[in-house]
């Protein structure tokens, strides 16, 4: 694992921009997972100015988001589908036959959840998965418990998650129970991980998840276990962090990120 600190919120969603931009450049066919949530807005934003001023190029590129609300129609404003088409899918050119999320008004969520392993797999499997975190550990939604091995399946919210995303349903009560989501192992298979936190509030679970003990409570822990994982934070999210000088001294000192250090 790695871990970059960027002194803002602006400067973090930049590199990530960029990361993803460069693989998406060196293999136009990249199959790219994705996340939805407040701290991708400022990703998504990036990529469309790529989009729109340098030509980043998504038209062969596919894409498998992370969850989607059991219940929810792909048109409802809450459901993740509508905010892919709002912050990214409607403004690049994407093929919207190569865009997938689980369906969340499928008829049997176990076959919708199986057939979305075995699309992920016909696609060759994730490239580069784009990951936040939540207030309470997960990645996806993969809530406190979720086997550290488990595939994509409908899992019941947690209570933090669902004071986490209140605010779009106005109240914690009327937030969809369940939602589908690929699992931790599912996520530990991709070729790349790249996971991006800003702000105080996530500076607890971001130490937790990199510098803790690996645990099922706080799925986002697995990554520790992944050969690949970027995970960029800003100062605030870094806040409770014990390694981050020596954090630091890599991003400034390694090869790899030469290109990346000057970037605001
Ligand atoms: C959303 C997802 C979640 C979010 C996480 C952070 O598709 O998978 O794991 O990434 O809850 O959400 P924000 O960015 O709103 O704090």
């Amino acid at each position: 694992m790695e871990v970059i600190i960027r002194p803002d919120a602006d400067a973090a969603a930049e590199l990530v921009a960029r990361i993803i931009a460069k693989e998406l450049r060196a293999n136009p066919h990249l199959v790219l997972g994705l996340a939805t949530g407040r701290t991708m807005e400022r990703v998504y934003g990036r990529l469309v100015r790529l989009h729109r001023k340098e030509g980043l190029d998504f038209s062969l590129c596919r894409t498998f988001n992370l969850d989607e609300y059991v219940g929810l129609a792909p048109e409802d404003p809450r459901s993740f589908r509508h905010y892919m088409n709002e912050h990214l899918f409607g403004h690049v050119n994407i093929d919207p036959r190569n865009a997938h999320l689980p369906d969340g008004r499928a008829a049997d969520l176990e076959v919708e959840c199986r057939g979305y392993e075995a699309a992920i797999a016909r696609a060759g499997g994730l490239d580069l998965q784009l990951l936040g975190i939540g207030q309470a550990g997960h990645i996806g939604f993969n809530e406190p418990l979720s086997a550290l091995r488990s595939r994509t399946r409908a899992k019941a919210l947690a209570p933090l998650t669902l004071e986490q995303n209140a605010e779009v349903f106005g109240g914690a009560d009327k937030v969809p129970r369940r939602a589908i989501t690929m699992g931790v192992g599912t996520i530990l298979e991709s070729r790349r991980c790249l996971l991006l936190a800003i702000g105080a509030e996530k500076a607890e679970m971001i130490a937790k998840a990199v510098e803790g003990p690996i645990t099922s409570m706080i799925s986002a822990t697995a990554l520790q276990l992944h050969p690949r994982c970027t995970v960029v934070v800003d100062d605030a999210a870094a806040g409770r962090l014990a390694g981050s000088e020596y954090y630091r001294r890599i991003f400034a000192t390694e090869p790899e990120w030469e290109e990346f250090r000057g970037l605001k």
